[in-house]
Order: structure tokens, then sequence, then C-alpha cells
């Protein structure tokens, strides 16, 4: 999930630095750099945020060759003998690696058989004994041997003291290259490099790049020179300064957002399929994982009263190893705020293999899962920097209902009143989202009780299940109290066992017509010593957060919004740093 960049030309050394501040989301355990200048390669590393890098870095050290790191760690701990980059034992070579070497013991063990020496517990220190291993006149050939030697996933940024290129191998993680008039960059993603490349190519798989000051050149693992296409990318917004946490900033843009995604849906277009495609349609597949999985869960709940075909919610690890169908009548919504989910877009794969057709929803139009999927849907959240994931989940829920009423309207299986109502009741939701935050105050004073629970658990019914799921992730993600989601019929199966004083139980109940089950619940864990903390438009315990009246078939885009708070809330009662949690990264990219 590591950020990785690569740059020749002017200031290298700051450029690299403030990209690597850009790639920050995706990994956040330590960062490092390698600076080439005329004494050779020299490496800088930290353990942390970049700014302990940059607090450790010498003055003047502006360069025209260099590349840099941000880690979240897979193989070896965080620490700094584990911070990229490598050196080649030789210092000849300096590497930095997104992805998993998945031979890399094997790779080790014949090094080590050797009496080579390894200073990490890293899968990635073995590329940079490869290239040293593996070196013959050519650095080219060099890289190329040692790009067929790799299994896994990996984009590789590679330093020589040999020679003044970059070179690049690449396969299944992502990698860009960018041009512009001061300098060539090879980055992790089109957003971060958008910011000074006026063209960027999305690098193909199996794929060696030789940056070198006259351009970049793509070679297939055979030494062919492959054809890449350049097109000028979106420059992406600047990152603005916050004085509090991205994560509050980003839950009080949810109305806006609301009203962009649903402007934004039409104005490109709707649903941009054939409806003869969608008229033989017999299965729909949402896929996605965390927030993303739970907004498709959230959407096939209430996507059941209004279609009449299989509506499948699944998590992208776990379809791209069992044996869902697919065939021609498939559809497949791929969902995914940042579309660089590595999980996401190797389900794409198995989608189309099997004749499937695929659809991305997703915030960045430029991302990998864009380019891969046959259509694509823009939420329009804008840029979401906290790690926790809260606006993208309220702008998913809206395209995919608009899709999926889309999707009705042409199987004629909603009637037109009803596909009237919804829409325009969207129209009504960032109204009723701000009363909500008006109360915050009322949010933040509960989460003064929460903050010492010992385990909290969420629980609803049908399509206030998935919410209790987001809510549950949200808490457990940012404040690190155990937590987990259930529907609530299903506590009495096993989980009351763990209903105790001290537990707190959030109790969402949008849904009218089951409310007196929903009571029962509430009853059965307030007998059992647990604190409950009801969410609907009622009152369900004592501590209740009311909702405003919304259309039925969107409440969990309002419901939410009180358990996006509170978890907000918790984590900062508890002193924990909300924009940035422990052991995540605001985008997956191994699988
Ligand atoms: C959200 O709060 C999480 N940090 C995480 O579950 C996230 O939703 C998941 O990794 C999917 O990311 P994506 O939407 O960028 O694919
Ligand atoms: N496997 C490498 C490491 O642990 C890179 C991890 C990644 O890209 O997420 O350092």
């Amino acid at each position: 999930m590591c950020g990785i960049f690569g740059m020749i030309g002017e200031h290298a050394t700051g450029i690299t630095l403030q990209a690597l501040k850009y790639l920050e989301y995706r990994g956040y355990d330590s960062a490092g750099i390698a600076i080439k200048g005329h004494n050779g390669i020299n490496i800088y590393k930290s353990v942390g945020r970049l700014h302990n890098l940059e607090k450790n870095l010498p003055n003047g050290l502006d360069s025209s060759i260099a590349i840099g790191h941000t880690r979240w760690a897979t193989h070896g701990a965080v620490s700094t003998d584990n911070a990229h980059p490598f050196f080649s034992p030789d210092k000849c070579f300096a590497v930095v690696h997104n992805g998993i070497i998945e031979n890399y013991q094997t790779l080790k063990k014949q090094f080590c058989s050797r009496g080579a020496v390894f200073t990490s517990q890293t899968d990635s220190e073995t590329v940079a004994h490869l290239l040293q291993n593996n070196y013959s006149d050519s650095v080219f050939g060099t890289v190329l041997a040692t790009a067929n030697s790799l299994v896994g996933s990996f984009a590789i940024a590679i330093t020589t003291a040999y020679d003044n290129n970059l070179y690049a191998i690449k396969n299944k993680s992502p990698l860009v290259v960018g041009v512009s008039d001061n300098g060539i960059y090879l980055c992790s993603d089109i957003r971060c490099v958008s910011h000074w490349a006026s063209k960027v190519a999305v690098t193909p798989d199996k794929t060696v790049v030789v940056v070198g000051r006259n351009g970049a050149h793509f070679y297939d693992f055979n030494g062919n020179p492959i054809m890449v296409e350049f097109f000028t990318p979106e420059r992406a917004e600047e990152m603005e300064q916050v004085d509090g946490d991205f994560m509050l900033k980003e839950i009080y843009e949810i109305p806006s957002k609301i009203r962009l995604a649903k402007a934004g849906y039409f104005r490109d277009g709707g649903l941009k399929i054939d409806a003869e495609r969608i008229k033989k349609l017999s299965r729909i597949y949402l896929i996605g994982c965390g927030t993303a999985y739970n907004s498709g869960l959230q959407v096939a709940s209430v996507a059941r009263k209004y279609l009449d075909l299989d509506i499948l919610p699944v998590i992208a690890s776990e379809f791209i190893y069992d044996n869902y169908p697919v065939d021609g009548n498939t559809l497949a919504l791929f969902i995914s705020q940042s579309g660089e989910t590595a999980d996401t877009i190797s389900a794409v794969e198995r989608v189309r293999d099997k004749g499937g057709y695929t659809y991305a929803v997703t915030n960045t139009s430029s991302s990998s899962l864009r380019f891969k999927c046959d259509g694509f849907v823009n939420i329009y959240a804008g840029g979401e920097f906290a790690v926790a994931s809260t606006k993208a989940y309220n702008c998913q829920l809206v395209t995919l209902l608009l899709i999926i009423l889309d999707i009705a309207r042409i199987r004629q299986t909603v009637s037109e009143n009803e596909y009237i109502e919804i829409v325009n009741g969207i129209d009504k939701l960032p109204v009723a989202i701000d009363q909500i935050l008006a109360n915050s105050y009322e949010i933040a004073r509960i989460a003064e009780s929460v903050k010492d629970s010992s385990a909290v658990f969420y629980i609803g019914r049908t399509t206030d299940y998935p919410t209790a799921c987001e809510g549950s992730l949200k808490l457990k993600e940012i404040s690190y109290i155990h937590s987990e989601a259930y529907p609530a019929g299903e506590l009495k199966h096993g989980t009351l066992a763990l209903m105790e004083k001290g537990v707190t139980v959030v109790a969402i109940h949008t849904c009218d017509e089951l409310s007196d089950k929903m009571s029962s619940s509430v009853n059965e864990v307030v007998a059992r010593g647990a604190s409950v903390i009801s969410v609907g438009p009622g009152e369900l315990a004592d501590t209740s957060i009311i909702l405003p009246d919304v259309h039925k078939a969107l409440y969990g885009i309002v419901s939410v919004v009180p358990l996006q708070l509170l978890a907000y809330y918790v984590a900062k009662r508890l002193g924990r740093d909300v924009d940035k949690p422990r052991n995540l990264a605001k985008s997956v990219t191994v699988e």
C-alpha cells in the first residue's frame, strides 16, 4: 500500500518530498528518500510520518535524481531498518517498492546461502540484492533480468550509480509515468503526479520503464519496446490545510456533496449502459472493501424491493477466490473511493474473464479501477483525506441508488411515481443532515459515556443492518474499541452471552414496521446490563438520537451520519490520531 515516487529534473529532492506528502494517505509507517548526487547515492529514512524524515534531513540536499517512499508495512515491523529505500550491498542500486514480492523467501534463502547479509525483514530488499546479482554491463539488461525473477505485485523505482537514468518495474501495483518541461516522474498515482506533470501514462502490467533526461521508454519483460499512450490528467485539487481534523470537515461536507453527487450523475448522462443489456441481466454484484462494501450492502438491501433479479453484495477479496457465478448477463458494480484498492481491481479481472459487464463507481476519475472497467460513474465526493471514509460513503449510496433506480426503470420494476418520489427525496437529505450536524454537541456528549465501553455492538434489521456495519467499522478503525455489527434478530443466537455492564449497544431503527421487533432486541440487551443508544425517527432507549423524516429508501444516507460523528467524538475523547489511525492507510493497494 506504500506510495512510491521518482523524478529526474530540477529540484528533484524538494518535489519528491512534496509528492510523498500527497502519497502519505497510502501509508505512514515510515518514509524515506534516496538522492543521487556527485558523491553517489545517499539514503535517508525515518519511522513515522513524513515530517520526521524532513526534520532529519541535512540542508542543501537538492539534486536532479531522487526516489522516495512512504510505507505501510506488509513484511517486517515498522522500523528504520525496514523503511525504504534499500541499497544493494554494493550501494550501486537503491530501490523503493510498493506491493508484495511473493517469492522473496526463496530468493532470500538463495542469497543468504551464498553469504549475503540482509539489513531488513522486508520482501522488498531482495530486489536490491537481485539487481546487484544480475548486474552485467547493461543496467537495462540487469533490470529486465530482475523483473523476470520476481513473482507478485510490484511497482519498483530504481536509481543506480552506473548511469543517470531511473528504472521502474511494474506488475499489478499502480505506476504512472508523468512528463513536464521540468522533469519526468514515476509515481503511484495520477492525482499526485498531476501536480507537476502535464501528460501522464498508466503503465501496463509486466512493464519495465527506462526514464532518462529525454523521456520515458516502455518495454515488456522480454525487452521489446511497447507503445503507451500519454494523456492530459485532470489537475488534482490542492490538499487544503485544515485547523481541525479532515474527518470532521468531511462529515460536515456531506450535505453539499450529496447535492453534487446527484447533479453530477444526471449531468454525466445517468446510467451509461445499453438498455438491451440491462433488460437481459440476471444478476448484479456490488463489490468493494470496507466502507465501499458496506455501501453495496446498504443499497442491495434497498434494491431488493425494486429489482426482479439477484442483487448480491460481495467483499472483493472473497469474490476473487470464491466461485460466484458470472456470465454474459452479469453486471458487476465495483465500488471504491480511491479506485486503487487491489482486491477490488483483482475482482474486476474475474468478472471480465467470464464475460460479465464491469462498471466502476468511484471518487477518482483517473484511477486504475476506472480504466479497468467497461463503464464508470463518478460519485463526486471531492478529495477525501481522512483515512476513515465518511462523505464518500454517503455519495456512494446516492449514486448507487440512482443506478439501481435507472435499472429498475428500464426493466419496469419501479413505478414512475415511486421513482420520482425517491429521486426528489434526495433533494431533502442535505437539510435533514444539516439538522443532525446542528445537534452534534449532543452526540459529543453521548460519546463521553461511550468512550469507556469494553465493547460497542451496533444492531439493526434489514436496511439498518448495513448502517450498523458502517457505524461499527468507523468506531473500531479510529477509536480502537472492540466493536461488532449484528442483525438485531441474530443476537439471541449467541452474541447475547457478551452483554453485560460496560457494553454499549447502538440500535438503529428506521424501519417502522420493525420497530416492535427492535424494541424487543433493545429490552433483551438492557436486561443483561448493557447501555443502549437508539438511532431512529423515535425513541427506543433512554439515550436516543432522533432522526428527521426522509423517504424510507433513503434512510441509510442519513442514519449513518450520527454514527460517523459518534466514532469521531469517541476517538477524540480517547486522544486518537483521528485522520491517520494506527495500522491503516487510505488506499490498500496490496491483496
Ligand atoms: C474506510 O473508513 C476504510 N478506511 C476502508 O474500509 C476503505 O473503505 C476500504 O479500504 C476501501 O477503500 P476504497 O473505497 O478506496 O476502495
Ligand atoms: N512489502 C513492502 C514492505 O512491507 C511494501 C509494502 C506495500 O507496498 O504496502 O515494506
